[in-house]
């Protein structure tokens, strides 16, 4: 008698033939099954990241803008020389203020795709992609100017007098602290 060949399935009779057919299903499922780990994870990444990026823009990038205009842009053109200097400041800080405004624009535009992702939900708006990378490139190119160029010339400038420097830090200080309880009258 000959060994059953390993390879090649033993042929078999309807309707027993049907039963091994459905397994042709049920093995593809459960490879598929295999990869769900890690798809369950990228999605967790991915709600967090969203998450982390909602808290982002509301607790970092916003409250950023408004140091840099109510406080830093002022002080820096205020504190500059008359004349060709200030001339300097004010157009590099009028381009800085349209960067900040872009990019809000392009964060509003695509918060509620990144809200619907920390949900767990597909993100709803086409070009997504093309519109996360705009937004980060756009933003990264913001920041090499303002340390590439804005930076050291505002550096430069309020170095020149302590009370200057002293009373930018003094003005954040006062920004950033708690606001007092008020009590009810
Ligand atoms: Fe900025
Ligand atoms: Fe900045």
């Amino acid at each position: 008698m000959t060994a059953p060949d390993p390879v090649t399935p033993a042929p078999l009779h309807e309707p027993v033939e049907r039963f091994r057919g459905c397994h042709g299903t049920i093995v593809g499922g459960l490879q598929r099954l295999r990869g769900l780990p890690e798809l369950a994870e990228a999605m967790r990444q991915a709600r967090a990241t969203a998450a982390d990026t909602l808290a982002l823009f509301e607790q970092q990038v916003l409250p950023h803008h408004g140091d840099e205009e109510k406080e830093l842009f002022v002080a820096v053109s205020r504190s500059a020389a008359e004349g060709a200097e200030r001339a300097a400041v004010d157009d590099l800080v009028a381009r800085l203020v349209a960067q900040h405004r872009a990019v809000e624009g392009m964060w509003a535009a695509l918060r509620p795709a990144v809200q619907a992702v920390a949900a767990g939900k597909t993100h709803p708006l086409p070009g997504f992609e093309q519109a996360v990378a705009s937004l980060v490139e756009t933003y990264l190119e913001h920041t090499r100017l303002e340390e590439m160029a804005f930076l050291p010339l505002a550096d430069m400038i309020l170095r020149r007098n302590p009370n200057h420097m002293a009373a930018l830090d003094l003005s954040l200080h006062i920004r950033h602290a708690p606001m007092p309880r008020l009590a009810y009258m």
